[in-house]
């Protein structure tokens, strides 16, 4: 009664995190001193203490079942001040490295998540014109320490959300709302990209948000506004992107939809807490769009904001189908991580936001709760396969069946 769809041999099943989300104690950052001043919601603190309970979150990671993992170096931390790295930090980091290498866990490593030294910020920061060179400064010092340790580098993660939101919408610091600045920030980050690309000895790619649009109407205008938006967001970064990459990784989440030019959410396969909708389809037509770059592609994020675990697990299943359906249609997907392992600091919203497979029960000694959903994914990690029915996926009620829920928790 179930399909099975079964995954490529040797897909690669994992989660992400990021340093600042979860480490904790980035009081070099940029982020850090702007939390101090009051900056976002609330302030990161010890964020989920991974810093110092890695060991205990990489043995979840496996015991969940999953051969791979992403997560961050970061920069503040490495290189405090501008060609002083810290040897303490590079230690830790190498322990953390060596803790999944233990575990038989591939290692996704990005060197940049959004924050920034001080000392770097100080210079002027992404608008400062020398800045491909001061962070790949700090990238080799990455390539030449851990390099052993690491099986893929993801250079910067997302440039045009850290463009859009320091300097275009002005949420996230430096909180500069000018156009101009915002084009400036992007593109030094892709000049740095593709400079790292070659300082790195392993396969390097950049992380990419890609949003999708589609038009729900027939009029040629909203067919015409959801190919620029799509051609501009999606293509517009990757055109730019060297041919060197190694991989593209795409961080995908929701789906707009255009009628009369308007854009909005279709909400009938459910929302998120963020209010994002749950819009598989969107990932399907990502990836078939990102077939003609010819490279590896990782999910190197996909998630959604649940605190109650309601739809998760729907959320998972079905942007797994679609991976599996890109990948029937030749797209070459290799691996898939879900963001998050953990509940984490969603950066100026604090901690509410649950992206979490394990909950972090903040009242109680950031205590770490395995989700329901988390242990299906275990299943579907562990099988390399999806059971799945193909029928009325509008339908929450049948969603249990539908992905074989039952059977498996
Ligand atoms: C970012 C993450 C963030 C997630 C959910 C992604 O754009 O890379 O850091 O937590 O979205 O908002």
């Amino acid at each position: 009664m179930f399909k099975t769809l079964a995954f490529p041999d040797n897909f690669l099943w994992g989660s992400a995190v990021s340093a600042h989300q979860t480490e904790g104690n980035n009081t070099n950052s940029d982020w850090w001193e702007w939390e101090q001043k009051g900056g976002g919601k609330e302030p990161s603190k010890e964020a989920c203490d991974f810093y110092n309970r890695y060991k205990e979150d990489i043995s979840l990671v496996k015991k969940l079942n999953q051969n791979a993992f992403r997560l961050s170096i970061e920069w503040a931390k490495i290189e405090p001040e501008e060609g002083k790295f810290s040897s303490k930090e590079t230690e830790h980091y190498k322990k953390v490295l060596e803790e999944l290498k233990k575990n038989n866990i591939k290692t996704f490593v990005t060197l940049h998540h959004f924050t920034n030294p001080v000392w770097f910020t100080k210079k002027g920061g992404w608008l400062n014109p020398k800045s491909p060179q001061i962070f790949c400064n700090y990238a080799k010092y990455c390539q030449d320490n851990f390099s052993d340790l690491v099986d893929f580098w993801i250079t910067i993660n997302e440039p045009t959300v850290y463009a859009g939101q320091s300097y275009f919408f002005g949420l996230w610091p430096p909180q500069k709302r000018n156009v101009l600045k915002t084009a400036v920030a992007f593109i030094n980050m892709i000049k740095t990209h593709n400079r790292c690309v070659s300082v790195l000895k392993k396969p390097a790619g950049i992380a990419h948000n890609v949003v999708r649009f589609d038009s729900a109407t027939k009029y040629p205008w909203d067919n015409l506004l959801s190919k620029i938006l799509n051609k501009f967001l999606a293509d517009g970064v990757l055109f730019l992107c060297t041919k060197k990459q190694g991989f593209i990784g795409v961080n995908y989440y929701f789906q707009y939809k255009i009628t009369n030019l308007r854009l909005s959410f279709d909400y009938s396969l459910g929302k998120t807490d963020m209010k994002w909708p749950v819009a598989p389809e969107g990932l399907y037509k990502v990836l078939i769009n990102l077939k003609k770059y010819k490279k590896p592609l990782y999910i190197t994020e996909n998630g959604c904001a649940d605190s109650k675990d309601a739809i998760r697990k729907l959320y998972i299943g079905c942007h797994l189908e679609s991976v599996h359906r890109a990948i029937e249609a030749g797209a070459d997907v290799k691996g898939y991580f879900h963001w998050s392992l953990m509940d984490n600091f969603e950066w100026h919203l604090g901690f509410k936001p649950r992206f979490g497979l394990i909950e972090i029960e903040r009242e109680n000694n950031l205590k770490r709760v395995v989700r329901p959903s988390a242990r299906y994914y275990a299943k579907v990690c562990e099988k390399n396969l999806l059971l799945s029915q193909k029928s009325n996926l509008k339908s929450q009620i049948l969603i249990p069946q539908i992905y074989g829920l039952n059977m498996w928790l």
